[in-house]
């Protein structure tokens, strides 16, 4: 008797310590940052970020979560191409010519949240499973979900990358460094009253709806813009880089009154682990 609960001691012990050590490989980049208003990324800076390519053309960014997933958001998949068309790159710090250190992984399926509208305005997140598991390297590392309902507090600086143009309309160079800009976060129902304003909607009316939260200035300047779509907005917690946000739209880019708006990942959290572990 005396044994076995000793045994069960043990094995609770060493269950508990995995637990730890699983938690513990995610959201450390190993190296120690347009989007509008950014700064090129270092090598291994933001080893999440993805490039989600449609017949090997940038579509979206994407993080990854876990060696074989990957989440970005809903709106980056037409709706009739075939998910063969797409393969996800990984380890990539610019996406001029290929990279040795980067990898480019096939994608086995798409998982969409329970809420996802199919008029796109809600859920839009997209969770792909890679077709099999990609090495980790200094390179590619995954980053941390939040615990489920848990958000830093407004004004939190944190951090939205990706490869999206400079301006609306003005792509980055051809060898396309990888951006990143430090933006501090806006609630759901602040950033909806901004985005009222200078508009006839009436304040009745959502235009960013309570599943969003924003990033931004009042006065503008520093934003994600068109292809940065499904990036990841990753916010310091504990010395540990946390997925709080995947970017989802925005009026124009880095204008005044009109923040980025960005799907909450921790109302999803539960969904995404109850995915990954199915
Ligand atoms: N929807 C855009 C895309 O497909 C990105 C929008 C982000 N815009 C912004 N101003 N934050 O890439």
């Amino acid at each position: 008797m005396r044994g076995t609960s000793c045994l069960q001691v043990l094995f609770l012990l060493l269950l508990g310590a995995a637990g730890t050590l699983e938690s513990a490989v995610c959201g450390q980049p190993r190296a120690s940052s347009r989007i509008v208003g950014g700064q090129d990324a270092r090598a291994g800076e933001w080893p999440w970020q993805a490039s989600i390519q449609h017949h090997g053309v940038h579509v979206c960014g994407g993080s990854l979560i876990a060696p074989q997933w990957v989440l970005t958001a809903a709106h980056c998949f037409q709706r009739k191409a075939p998910l063969s068309e797409y393969r996800v790159r990984l380890g990539a710090l610019h996406l001029g010519p290929a990279s040795a250190l980067a990898v480019s992984a096939p994608v086995q399926r798409m998982l969409l949240p329970p809420d996802y509208s199919e008029d796109r305005a809600r859920g839009d997140l997209a969770l792909l499973q890679l077709r099999r598991p990609v090495p980790l390297s200094s390179r590619v590392q995954p980053v941390c979900l939040p615990e489920p309902g848990a958000c830093p507090p407004p004004g939190t600086l944190c951090w939205v990358t990706g490869w999206g143009s400079l301006f609306p309309g003005v792509p980055l160079p051809e060898w396309r460094p990888l951006q990143g800009v430090r933006v501090p976060l806006l609630d759901a129902h602040t950033c909806d009253h901004l985005y009222h304003i200078g508009t006839n909607v009436p304040h009745a009316e959502h235009i960013v709806l309570p599943g969003n939260l924003c990033a931004g200035y009042t006065q503008g300047h520093k934003d994600a813009c068109q292809g940065d779509s499904g990036g990841p907005l990753t916010c310091l917690k504990s010395g540990r880089w946390v997925l709080v946000g995947v970017v989802s739209w925005g009026k124009g880019c880095a204008l005044p009154y009109r923040p980025g708006v960005y799907t909450n990942v921790a109302i999803y959290s539960r969904w995404i682990q109850a995915c990954l572990n199915h």
